[in-house]
């Protein structure tokens, strides 16, 4: 018996998913997959119980720490993107709208894209109250959607789930259907800090006994090589945050309108997008 089996028995039998049996089946399945089928089976396989969507995004399966994380993050991107009622917003990799159903009663329009239908169907019943909410779902690292079509994006909890490649095609894409002066915030692992190291040694144990790592996997970046893939994307670097195990990046695409130093006075209150404890608040 692989390693990988006893540990899943291992914590079946110690009551982490004694109560939720078909639950417990779909991670054995995915821990033991033969095949790396990409993100979007990965994902798909997860919107499939809303209790481990939930404890995906947030560490918890109920609706109320839910609505509680994703207010705080809200307020968050509120003051990092200085936040505006006219703007029209992105959210890459929304997941269940956990953070913008709490923004979207704040601006114009929200639209959320993710790659799992089967999230954005619990998505779409979470936030059926609010008028100004889309979804768009995503086959590949590419964004059904004009150039210069927002005035400020994010993604949060979502680049560090895939290869560097497509991390950076993403930040190609949010370069492109960013207005000019449109501001971005993402965050990744931060593999310069101790809590950061410790992580990518602790994915490093959980997956090197498999026979192929899953696509969804967590992955890590330095500070420098953030900066990096930004400035290649096209975008400045307005501030990299790397004083925690994140490195949270504001960037914004560049116009000759707006200098760099009046776009880097715009956010507000960095010191509170800090993670302060869990890293989803
Ligand atoms: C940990 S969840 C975070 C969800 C949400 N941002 C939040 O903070 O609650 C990661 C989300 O990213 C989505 N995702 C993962 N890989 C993706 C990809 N390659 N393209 C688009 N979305 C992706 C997943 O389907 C999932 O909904």
């Amino acid at each position: 018996m692989t390693l990988i089996h006893q540990k899943m028995i291992r914590a079946f039998i110690q009551g982490r998913y004694w109560r939720h049996p078909v639950r417990a089946l779909r991670i054995f399945q995915a821990e033991t997959a033969r095949k790396n089928r990409g993100y979007k089976q990965a994902w798909e396989a997860v919107g499939k119980d809303a209790g481990w969507t939930f404890t995906m995004m947030n560490g918890s399966p109920d609706e109320a720490t839910l609505q509680r994380t994703g207010g705080e993050m809200a307020r968050r991107l509120v003051d990092a993107l200085a936040l505006e009622p006219t703007h029209h917003v992105l959210e890459l990799g929304c997941g269940v709208a956990r953070v913008g159903r709490e923004l979207a009663p704040q601006v114009a329009a929200w639209h959320g894209a993710d790659i799992s239908s089967s999230i954005l169907k619990i998505a779409r019943r979470r936030t059926a109250h609010l008028p100004n909410v889309h979804f768009h779902e995503l086959d590949r690292a590419t964004l059904p959607f004009g150039d210069d079509s927002f005035d400020r994006a994010y993604s949060h909890l979502v680049l560090f789930h895939m290869d560097k490649e497509d991390l950076f095609l993403y930040l190609r894409e949010f370069a492109r259907v960013l207005k000019p002066d449109g501001l971005v915030y993402f965050d990744t692992w931060n593999l310069l800090h101790p809590e950061g190291w410790a992580r990518f040694m602790w994915e490093l144990e959980h997956h090197r006994h498999k026979r192929v790592k899953p696509a969804h996997r967590n992955q890590f970046c330095t500070p420098d090589e953030v900066r990096l893939y930004v400035e290649k994307a096209g975008l400045v670097p307005l501030h990299i945050l790397d004083s925690s195990f994140w490195v949270q990046t504001i960037a914004a695409k560049p116009s000759p309108q707006m200098p760099t130093d009046a776009l880097k006075a715009l956010p507000r209150n960095l010191d509170n997008l800090l993670p302060h404890g869990k890293w989803y608040y």
